[in-house]
């Protein structure tokens, strides 16, 4: 096989953040309209994070209906299991999922976590084979040690619509990539949707997209897959 005449096609994430959406019920559908749906993802890896109470269903309804989706939470306790009311541990994400948000801004923001915390929450994830997907705001804020996989999204572009542009995303992950060795792939998160999905994929350092509001319905989705 000569090196210069095939397509290496880019393997790419394509994940859904629920954030603190959806009932038992509304998993039960949307993972039914999503198996109807049929959508091709060939070199694409999906992953989809639910909240913590519909991990378990959703892990359900991926096995009994055998779809190509891997399942992440959306935030993980920083202490192992033990005496830590209301907080949910790595040993138990492992159950039923393979990857973790880590730094999500909303988190950031509304609760405050601070890098200690975020450093910490890193430790359990890698304690029990967790990946991790790193959400950062920008180029200069810090990214733990060992960590591979980041998101970056703008706080002007969650949720509002307002994509940052895919050139200067893209040149913000080739600094990434630039300054921490370690980190492999750079997403992109902030207002995606299928018709602007492949304007961010098709850059040169970007390996995915991170999606919050268009993830919620599975038409939406499939689009955001399909385009990407
Ligand atoms: P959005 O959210 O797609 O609704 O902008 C993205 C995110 O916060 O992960």
């Amino acid at each position: 096989m000569s090196g210069s005449h095939y397509l290496i096609m880019k393997n790419l994430f394509i994940v859904a953040n629920w954030k603190s959406n959806k009932t038992g019920a509304e998993t039960n559908h949307w993972f039914q309209e999503i198996s109807n749906l049929n959508v091709q993802v060939s070199n694409k890896q999906i992953i989809v994070c639910p909240s913590f109470a519909g991990l378990e269903i959703a892990h359900g309804l991926i096995k009994e209906k055998q779809l190509p989706i891997k399942l992440g939470a959306q935030d993980i306790s920083a202490f192992d299991e033990g005496s830590h009311t209301g907080e949910v541990n790595g040993k138990q994400i492992v159950e039923f999922g393979s990857y973790v948000i880590i730094g999500h801004s909303e988190r950031r923001q509304s609760l405050g976590e601070s890098q200690e915390l975020l450093d910490k929450k890193v430790g359990m994830a890698n304690k029990y084979k967790l990946s991790i997907i790193y959400c950062v705001q920008d180029e200069n804020m810090p990214i733990p040690a060992g960590v591979s996989v980041i998101a970056y999204e703008p706080i002007s572009a969650i949720g509002t619509d307002n994509p940052d542009s895919p050139e200067n995303a893209n040149e913000v992950a080739r600094k990434i990539k630039q300054n921490f060795s370690n980190v492999k792939y750079i997403l992109y998160g902030g207002s995606v949707n299928g018709e602007n999905v492949s304007s961010f994929t098709s850059q040169s350092d970007i390996d995915g997209v991170l999606v919050g509001g268009k993830s919620l319905n599975p038409q939406d989705f499939a689009a955001i897959i399909s385009n990407a």
